[in-house]
Parts: structure tokens; sequence; C-alpha cells
């Protein structure tokens, strides 16, 4: 098989390199990439639905997979499907699970399935009329896309009418017009992914991320600062409770509306003394969790997403190590606000030689020859082992190799399963 990856990330780089692993693989080709990825795979320019579709019928592509939102929000699946082209990646309404949270939420009121209380409001008078009756902790969301900071959790009421505020002021542009008000759930949080086939969806793995900037989980949100997986608290019982009362009702509730649902249906969930509750879809994998997940994936991916794309998922493709896998995030300084760019990072190969450790590129650029920082999130360190402790271990061991004093990481990660 031929295979397109659409993306530049981290993300990406572990789908690269699972899918170069994969039996049934001869080439893998990456738009647009980043310097990292361009050392496993060519990585070309390609803007635009058309100008994808174009190439794949040029190059005779045997499979599509689409790592961020964006672009399937823009409708890349259904117009590769249109063009008969195999892709793994829902369609555009597939993809409102993660574009609109008042979707999300009207689906779970019409399938039961368990999430927060919410209400949602297109005026700030009766946002704010809601919040003086409800009182605060609570929580507030701009309903649309807006790149992981379109989230208040509100502990003073004060913060949430400041927050519906930032919405209806354009903070978020358009994905702020629209807001979403919901009760504050108390519970562990832990990322759970499903693949779906348009008719079924299949357990793939569970993991933990740590959103937090800061150590001890403490500081603005990001996009994720550190992964692990498998995460302890997402035991055998609870992935069949997630199944059976999240995900699959979702499913069916998805094809009920007209719907069929192919590819990653990623559940952020909390487990809340009264079970686990969704909090959010994404319609995607996610990023840094593919990267721990694939880490530990010893199947054919692109055997396995690629049945999935033809309408009938193959689960003998599905298969893991039992080592456990940890990914530390490498951020250039000042992340998630202003950082700089270009900074120059050594000391890769050698931090890469570390027994179990491999080396992911988030965001990087090569300039004059040296490897330099091209983004907030950078590196990814993946470190995998037999324990979690050990995982740990060799995964700041090769930090400690690399020559970055533009860069930081947590140094806490996987916290909550060493307590
Ligand atoms: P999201 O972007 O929807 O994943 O939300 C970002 C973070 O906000 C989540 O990872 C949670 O920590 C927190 N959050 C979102 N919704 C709720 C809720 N209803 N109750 C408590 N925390 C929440
Ligand atoms: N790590 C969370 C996400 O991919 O949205």
């Amino acid at each position: 098989m031929k295979i397109l990856v659409i993306g530049s990330g981290g993300r990406e780089h572990a789908l690269v390199k699972a899918l170069k692993r994969s039996a049934s693989v001869t080439s893998v080709t990456c738009a647009t990439g980043n310097a990292g990825i361009s050392k496993d795979a060519p990585c070309i320019a390609l803007s635009g639905n058309a100008a994808i579709v174009d190439y794949c019928k040029k190059h005779a592509i045997d499979l599509v997979v689409v790592g961020p939102e964006q672009p399937l929000v823009d409708g890349l699946a259904d117009d590769l499907r249109a063009a008969n082209i195999p892709v793994f990646g829902p369609s555009a309404k597939g993809a409102q699970l993660e574009a609109s949270k008042d979707f999300t939420k009207k689906l779970c009121d019409k399938y039961n399935i368990p999430t927060a209380r919410y209400a949602t409001f297109d005026n700030r008078t009766a946002a704010f009329e809601y919040i003086y009756e409800h009182g605060a902790p609570i929580v507030i969301k701009a309903d649309g896309l807006a790149a992981g900071k379109g989230v208040t959790v509100a502990m003073k009421p004060k913060e949430a009418v400041d927050a519906i505020d930032d919405c209806f002021d354009g903070a978020f542009g358009e994905a702020g017009a629209r807001v979403v008000i919901e009760e504050f759930m108390e519970g562990e949080e832990a990322s759970f992914f499903a693949i779906c086939d348009g008719k079924t969806a299949t357990l793939f793995a569970s993991a933990q991320d740590h959103k937090r900037v800061g150590d001890g989980d403490t500081g603005p949100n990001t996009g994720g600062m550190g992964t692990y997986s498998p995460t302890p608290i997402m035991t055998k019982e609870m992935n069949a409770s997630v199944m059976k009362e999240i995900i699959e009702p979702t499913m069916k509730g998805l094809i009920a509306d007209g719907i069929p649902y192919v590819g990653v249906l990623f559940a952020g969930l909390m487990l809340t003394k009264d079970g686990p509750k969704l909090i959010e879809y994404n319609s995607r994998f996610g990023d840094p969790e593919t990267q721990v997940m694939l880490n530990r994936f010893k199947g054919d991916l692109a055997a396995l997403l690629l049945s999935c794309a033809k309408g009938s998922i193959d689960t003998k493709h599905l298969s893991f190590t039992s080592d456990v896998a940890i990914c530390v995030v490498m951020a250039a300084k000042g992340y998630p606000a202003e950082y700089e760019k270009g900074t120059i990072i050594r000391g890769l190969e050698e931090a890469a030689q570390v027994e179990g450790v491999s080396i992911l590129h988030a965001g990087t650029a090569e300039k004059d020859g040296e490897m330099v920082a091209n983004g907030g999130r950078v590196l990814n360190i993946i470190a995998s082992a037999s324990t979690i402790a050990e995982a740990r271990a060799r995964a700041y061991d090769a930090i400690a190799k690399i020559d970055w004093p533009k860069g930081f990481c947590r140094k806490d990660i996987a916290w909550r399963a060493l307590k």
C-alpha cells in the first residue's frame, strides 16, 4: 500500500513510523510534515482538498490517514470518498462531534449518554442569568474549535461572567458566538480511543494526558505536555463500561441520524463517583496520546485502518505489547503563551541511544544544518519499559542529554500512576 498522512506534528510522526512498520506498506508520504518526519518519509506541501485529491489520484494512493481535526471539519474525507480514495477519518458531519460542543451535547441528550448537564446560549444576558441561578464552580465553553483554549473551569461566578464576556467579545472568533455552560464534574480524567468503520466501534487503547503546563498539574491549559499508556485507572471493567455506556450509544445515535462514522472516536472522560462521563469528543487521534499508544502497537496499522476505511474492521491487526509507554513533551520556553522560534537543538542522536527511547518531532525545522525549534510543542521523548517507573526514568535520562537551553518540559509526567 501507498499511504498519505495529513498533518505536521508529533502525532503524525508517530503515525508515519507505525505505518512504515506495517507489513502491508510500501511507501508513506506526509503532507506537510516537519524536519523530523522528513527523516522517515518524504514530506510534501499540499494545500486544500482539491490538491490532496489530485495528488492521491496521480500517485495511486491506497489510503489517506488524516491527523488533525481542521481538514476533517473542512470536508477532506468527504472529498476523498467522493473520488473513491479510501480515507481513515470522519466526514465533515461526523467531525461536528469535535467542532461543535452543542452538537455533541444534543446527541448525548438524545441517546442517553452520560455527560455533564448543560445549556447553550447565543447571548450574554441569558448566559449571565444562568450563572446567577446556578453559581460556581461551573464550566464555560466556546461552542466551536478554539485550539484547546475555549474552556474555562470557573471556581467563582465572576470568572464565569468574564469567560462569557470573552466568548461574546470575540476572543475565540466565530467559535465563541455560541456558549455552552456545563455542570462542574469531579474525578480523574482519561483519554479513551475507539476506532470505527461506519457500523461498529472497537476499543483501541486508553491513555492519560497532562494538559496543564506546570508540574503538579498547575498553570494554563496546553495541547498536552505528556502522556502515558496504558493508564492503571482504565481497568478492563472500566473500558467495557465506557464502550457500553458511551461509545456504543454514540455510534448507534450517529448511524440513526444518518452519519456513519469512520475514524477515531476520542472520548475525553471524567471518571466520577457516579461512573465515567463524557467531557468532550474529538474526531481524531490525540496528540500526544497517539505517540504512546502507537509505541505499544504491534499489529499492521495500515491494514487495520484500511479495513475501517472500507467499512469492515479486521481486528486481527489490532494488538499491543504489554509494555508501558510514556511521552514527555519538550516545548519552547513561554509556551502556551509567546515563545521564540528558530532556537538550536543539539544532542538528539545521543538522547535517542538511551534504551527504550525514541524521539518524535512535533515542531522542528532544519536551518544551516542544525535542528531548530519551529513551534510551541517541539519534541516528544517517548520511552517504553515493563514498568511506568522504568519508562519514566529512561525518558528523563534521554532529556538530560538534549542540549536545548530555550526548551523546557514537565518533570512529573505520570505522577498519578506512580503515586
Ligand atoms: P476540553 O477542551 O473540553 O477537553 O476541556 C479542557 C479541560 O477542562 C478538560 O480536560 C477538563 O479538565 C476541564 N473540563 C471540561 N469540562 C469540564 C466539566 N464539565 N467539569 C470539570 N472539568 C471540565
Ligand atoms: N491531547 C489532547 C488532544 O489531542 O486534544
